[in-house]
């Protein structure tokens, strides 16, 4: 049976929160390794790190029901936070780094349009930050 991308995105969510949990930590951990001018942002207290990881989640979640709108928030995300600092290949990273965190764990008789429906969603994200400008 063929999933919907709602389905298929809920189902990683799934699979993510029992293979690991909360994917905050080990997104962020590899992010700073990734892109050291985030090093700027980092703070004593975390609690901005999991509010980012829930907005892109939720936005994520649009994505798989309405991409248009879900790519307009991230084209003025973009904006907002280069207004903040972030430079828009750091803003990609974010969800490079996202994905390889996830589809590490993705598994069973779905995995394969998990895998493709996060690469996809991954692209034409990266896509949209550049057309923000
Ligand atoms: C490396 C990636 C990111 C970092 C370091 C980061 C950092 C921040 C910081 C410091 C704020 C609070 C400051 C402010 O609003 O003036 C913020 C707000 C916010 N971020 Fe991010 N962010 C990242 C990626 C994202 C992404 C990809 C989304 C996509 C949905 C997002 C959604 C939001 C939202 C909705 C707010 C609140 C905006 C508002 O105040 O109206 N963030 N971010």
């Amino acid at each position: 049976m063929k999933l919907n991308n709602s389905d298929l995105l809920n189902l990683s969510l799934e699979q993510i929160a029992s293979a690991i949990g909360d994917p905050t930590e080990p997104v962020f951990t590899l992010l700073y390794q990734r892109h050291p001018e985030l090093a700027a942002f980092s703070r004593e207290d975390t609690s901005w790190q999991h509010y980012m990881i829930q907005e892109i989640l939720q936005n994520l979640m649009e994505m798989a029901e309405n991409p248009d709108t879900a790519l307009a928030i991230i084209r003025d995300m973009t904006l907002h936070h280069q207004m903040i600092g972030l430079e828009a290949d750091t803003f990609k990273g974010m969800y490079r780094t996202l994905h390889d965190v996830v589809v590490q764990h993705l598994s069973g008789p779905h995995r394969e349009d998990m895998t493709a429906l996060w690469e996809d969603s991954v692209q034409r994200i990266c896509r949209s930050v550049d057309s923000a400008f």
